[in-house]
């Protein structure tokens, strides 16, 4: 035990000793390490009357990235530049395609142009789709259908034979054309969606008989084409022949 402390005790010394920068004139202490060398901060150069750096627009080139990162100064500039540009409850409007992904992040198709939950890997029946929401993204919304090759309703939504959905619960609905709907529960619901304005991630959040909303999960049967909406993947996997795989829906540009 008190090795491995002594043991423990010189790893770090070692490590703060390895990780310093290496002093050029002085010796080193702890204020030199905690303020490495680096240019004008945006508020310095505020301060002097100098037009900003222009790191945050340069945010994604390749090897600016790690810099800029350290940079705190202008990271809390730009994040109290964003609140003030883009207020959470200012209504946006959006609109493109539904693309489906596994949750490790790999595109299996789109969801079709089709009455019913199917997706498809071709681009020529895709599904436009339209919807409002403010710049947070705060559900619940509904989704419209902009080209829809089907005779209406035109809201995409979810229509279920079973009005609760829940953990160890294999019920389900299918994801579909539906009537507009106020939020609220129901066997065919169309103001069920959220949006994660950063990641563009649609979100579906169906509410149960008791009006909470419970956490829903979106399967897909690769082999039926068929896309479900349900409390849990799990237990509908064991309650039924053919399995769904756990899939998530986001917006991307027409
Ligand atoms: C969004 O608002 C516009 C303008 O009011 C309207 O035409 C459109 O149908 C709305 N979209 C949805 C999905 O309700």
């Amino acid at each position: 035990m008190q090795l491995t402390l002594i043991f423990l005790a010189s790893l770090t010394l070692l490590s703060t000793f390895l990780l310093a920068p290496t002093p050029s004139h002085a010796s080193p202490t702890p204020i030199q390490i905690a303020a490495p060398l680096k240019r004008m901060t945006n508020a310095e150069r505020l301060s002097r009357g100098l037009p900003p750096n222009a790191p945050v627009f340069k945010r994604l080139q390749p090897g600016q990235h790690q810099n800029q990162d350290r940079d705190a100064p202008t990271r809390v500039l730009a994040a109290r530049a964003s609140p003030s540009s883009v207020p959470p409850n200012r209504p946006v409007s959006l609109s493109g395609r539904i693309q489906v992904r596994t949750v490790e992040g790999n595109s299996v198709g789109y969801v079709r142009n089709w009455e019913s939950g199917i997706f498809s890997t071709l681009p020529t029946d895709q599904l436009h789709v339209q919807f409002n929401t403010t710049a947070s993204g705060k559900g619940p919304f509904d989704i419209i259908a902009t080209n829809p090759n089907f005779p209406a309703p035109f809201y995409v939504g979810a229509k279920s034979g079973s009005l609760d959905f829940g953990r160890g619960n294999s019920n389900y609905a299918s994801l579909s054309d539906v009537e507009k709907k106020p939020f609220g529960p129901g066997l065919s619901q169309s103001a069920l969606w959220s949006l994660d304005p950063s990641t563009k991630q649609l979100i579906p959040h169906w509410v149960n008989s008791d009006h909470r909303t419970v956490r829903t999960q979106i399967g897909v049967d690769l082999r039926n084409n068929y896309l479900a909406f349900t409390g849990d993947v799990q237990a509908f996997n064991k309650a039924n022949f053919w399995p769904i795989s756990e899939v998530q829906f986001f917006l991307v540009p027409v």
